[in-house]
């Protein structure tokens, strides 16, 4: 009895010192490896998921997604991208999310290859006339990643034609400021929001113009926002949230006072 209570408490006190050490550890490498912002984008735990691919290695089938970043070569997404099921597209609000993608339990896996990352840049929308479990892969409620081919054959052979996968969403990692695509006319300013770091995705927006206060866009579809404002002529900010962080940031004088409609703006700031 003594000898198991003596065990027991050697066993406690192990247990103590490994959660002590679990904790103690854990924020240094988080900071070491996403720069340690506190309000910046951490990691979300690996879930079950499935993956197939969409159009060829030219990834040509995936430019002008729902999500309208239009050409992904152009607006720096490349072809590591992939479009969700709507039940991970979220109405668009996940648009721009950063997916980590491994390949599980399938001997078309490729063995090594710990994951590939991916950005969510289209929906792939549900086929009713397809059963879930036999073609109707997007269907909801399914978790399911349709990726472009260049990036599915970074974890799988394509000829597996569908895979498990686990995901997770880890912080996008951009280079240089969020972008600010313009559309519209005179009367209604529609901005598609580009190379947005961190969490990667943005729940609202606001557009100022150098003779107005902020005014609140709407979401218009995928990564668009509008507001139906005259400002013309004006130099424009933009605040912006983020969906998942809920983190507000600013971008001042984005747009000059002679901006048009089809130029691409960049601000000098991004989440992290
Ligand atoms: C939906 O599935 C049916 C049956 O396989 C197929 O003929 C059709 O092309 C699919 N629709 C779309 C939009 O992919």
């Amino acid at each position: 009895m003594a000898v198991a209570t003596a065990s027991d408490s050697l066993r406690s006190w192990r247990f103590g010192l490994l959660c002590l050490l679990v904790v103690v550890w854990r924020p240094a490498a988080a900071a070491g490896s996403y720069g340690g912002s506190p309000a910046g984008f951490k990691p979300t735990a690996w879930s079950l998921a499935h993956a197939t691919f969409y159009g060829d290695e030219t990834a040509s089938e995936t430019m002008g997604g729902a999500c309208g970043y239009g050409n992904l070569f152009q607006n720096g997404y490349g072809t590591d991208t992939a479009a969700l099921s709507s039940t991970l597209f979220d109405d668009g609000y996940a648009c721009g999310q950063c997916y980590q993608i491994k390949c599980v339990q399938s001997p078309w896996c490729f063995k090594g290859v710990v994951f590939t990352t991916v950005t969510a840049t289209n929906l792939c929308p549900p086929n009713w006339s397809q059963d879930s479990n036999a073609g109707g892969w997007c269907n909801p409620p399914r978790a399911h990643f349709d990726m472009s081919k260049p990036a599915f054959m970074k974890i799988a052979q394509w000829k597996a034609g569908i895979v498990p996968v686990m995901h997770r969403r880890v912080p996008c990692v951009r280079t240089g400021g969020i972008r600010f695509q313009f559309q519209g006319n005179g009367y209604w300013l529609l901005v598609y929001v580009m190379n947005v770091g961190g969490a990667g995705d943005v729940a609202s927006m606001w557009v100022k113009g150098s003779r107005t206060g902020w005014i609140s866009m709407s979401h218009n579809w995928g990564a668009s926002y509008q507001a139906f404002a005259t400002l013309g002529g004006q130099a424009l900010s933009f605040k912006l949230t983020s969906y998942t962080t809920k983190e507000t940031i600013v971008a001042l004088n984005v747009a000059p006072s002679n901006w048009r409609v089809g130029m691409t703006y960049k601000a000098n700031v991004n989440f992290r």
